[in-house]
């Protein structure tokens, strides 16, 4: 979503604008729409890409195997899922879970963005290059987006980039780096802290 319509909306509006929306054609083939869900006043936002299949049939980001793995991260680092807030780039599932598209990813933003608005996180947590290429608005590697703090556009948020965990689950050797970035979003979100 170009522009700022939603930019007034309060939780309760925004959830039933997304719930509904049908902007692009992936709304035709989704049984629902995910919005996000946890703590409001989190102190962490995690960002994914987008539902999947179990996401798509509960309502709920992360539900699946790698929402499990993402758990068991949370958990680790002292943040647990009931702890934090959890949202997805995209709203609705791509069917067979392909990437989203540029201009799906683009009538989702204001959602995201007034998401990140609403919880006012100290930290932003994204998994995956996808979604961290749309949140950052860069074409850049996963490799060159770890390790580095960023910012959010708009809200200035800062923002660590981390892998996904359904490739950790592909990657497991990768964990021990994984990690490594938990500790390093955890240090940033010290010196962020409200
Ligand atoms: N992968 C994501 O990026 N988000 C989810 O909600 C589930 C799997």
């Amino acid at each position: 979503m170009r522009g700022s319509s939603c930019s007034h909306m309060d939780w309760l509006e925004l959830r039933s604008t997304v719930l509904a929306c049908t902007r692009c054609a992936i709304s035709q083939t989704r049984i629902q729409a995910v919005f996000g869900v946890g703590n409001q006043q989190a102190s962490w936002m995690i960002i994914g890409e987008a539902p999947g299949a179990e996401e798509d049939r509960q309502g709920e980001p992360f539900v699946g195997k790698a929402g499990k793995l993402l758990n068991n991260m949370l958990t680790a680092i002292g943040m647990p899922r009931e702890t934090v807030y959890i949202a997805n780039v995209l709203k609705c599932r791509p069917p067979n879970n392909r990437d989203p598209k540029p201009d799906e990813a683009a009538n989702c933003r204001g959602y995201l963005e007034r998401q990140i608005e609403l919880v006012n996180p100290a930290l932003i947590l994204v998994v995956g290059r996808i979604a961290a290429q749309n949140l950052l608005q860069t074409d850049a590697p996963l490799a060159r987006l770890r390790g580095k703090e960023h910012s959010a556009p708009l809200s200035g948020t800062p923002v660590i980039v981390t892998y996904h965990p359904a490739y950790l689950l592909r990657q497991p050797a990768d964990k021990r780096k994984a990690w490594q970035d938990l500790l390093f979003a955890r240090e940033v979100a010290a010196r962020h802290a409200r």
